[in-house]
């Protein structure tokens, strides 16, 4: 019996187009491979079409808030799909950055120096009083503001003096309840992809890139030409080899099983630092995942094939 699989996509999350770009690719690799394949751009409709339609599995092209924080993975559980990529916890974790530096730190592994600011404590407790502190807290300038539960760079903000980081903050806090402000690090920028199953981990080769404006923004992420891709990554091999065991380390730890992608940068002196973890990584044209799985002969189509083979079973 050919196999009917649900493709979710596009749904309210500021990375919408973004992840209907992902999610058309995803489809058209999955009709290449013989899948029945139902394309569904994420609306109130979702659950009634998901139990009319009873496809056999979910692969979730979803990017952001909802798709990739849990929402959507507790749902499928409750329906009993099973589902592409990391599950409920994981997926949730992932997403709040200031909760899993929290676990980086407790775990040993580098992430920059950071404080974080929930809206609240600016509205209810005063906190604004305090922003002086911030910068001696985390080791002085360029800090990174961002908010803790987003993507794609939205709301992130580089701050080089005291005068930035109050509006830096603001902007931060229009995209979520919860702001971080981190200590900027200057160096190569990678992105490290992680694949797991039940036969063990598989890291790919770490991607580096080289944005033109210096910046790695939404712009530089999603526009051909704007970014320069080294794969694998300038490192020597002995960064190579600490940033891909960091890599596993970090995906295990946030028990990302399936997949993942870390963020991290490596400063001058070859010290990498974990920024952040995906667990629902672009499938674009111009993406890092598939940069990577490309580096060792996965082809896209058998990338999309690996991972909706390795949907997990929602029954146990
Ligand atoms: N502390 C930092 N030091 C250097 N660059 C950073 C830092 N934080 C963010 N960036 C830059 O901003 C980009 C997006 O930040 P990231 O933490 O990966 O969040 P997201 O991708 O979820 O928006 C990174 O890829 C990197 O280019
Ligand atoms: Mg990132």
């Amino acid at each position: 019996m050919t196999e009917k699989i649900a493709v979710l996509m596009g749904g309210q999350s500021l990375e919408r187009e973004v992840s209907l770009i992902s999610g058309q690719r995803v489809c058209d690799a999955l009709i290449a491979d013989g899948y029945k394949v139902l394309p569904l751009d994420v609306t109130t409709d979702l659950v009634p079409t998901l139990r009319a339609e009873k496809p056999d599995a979910v692969y979730i092209a979803l990017h952001g808030k909802y798709g990739e924080d849990g929402t959507v993975q507790e749902l499928l559980e409750f329906l009993g799909i099973p589902y592409t990529g990391p599950g409920v916890a994981a997926s949730a974790l992932a997403w709040d950055k200031a909760l899993s530096k929290r676990l980086f730190v407790a775990e040993g592994i580098p992430t920059p120096a950071w404080v974080t600011f929930t809206a609240d404590a600016f509205k209810l407790m005063g906190a604004a009083t305090a922003l002086d502190l911030v910068p001696d807290a985390v080791g002085g300038f360029p800090l990174a503001v961002k908010p803790s539960k987003q993507g794609s760079a939205l709301g992130l903000t580089k701050v080089e003096s005291a005068e930035g980081l109050a509006e830096a903050l603001l902007t931060a806090l229009n995209f979520g309840d919860t702001a971080i402000v981190e200590k900027w690090i200057d160096g190569r920028e990678l992105a490290v992809s992680v694949l797991s199953g039940p036969e063990g981990v598989r890291v790919l080769p770490p991607v580096e890139m080289v944005p033109v404006s210096g910046l790695f923004d939404f712009s530089a992420m999603y526009t051909p030409g704007e970014t320069e891709y080294y794969v694998p990554a300038r490192l020597s091999a002995a960064e190579e080899a600490e940033v891909v065991s960091l890599a596993e380390r970090v995906h295990r730890v946030l028990g990302c099983d399936r997949v993942s992608r870390v963020d991290m940068v490596v400063d001058a002196d070859g010290v990498p630092y974990v920024l952040e973890v995906n667990t629902s990584p672009g499938m674009t044209e111009t993406s890092l995942l598939p940069m990577a799985a490309a580096a060792v002969g996965i082809d896209f189509q058998e990338l999309v094939a690996l991972l909706v083979r390795s949907v997990r079973d929602a029954s146990v």
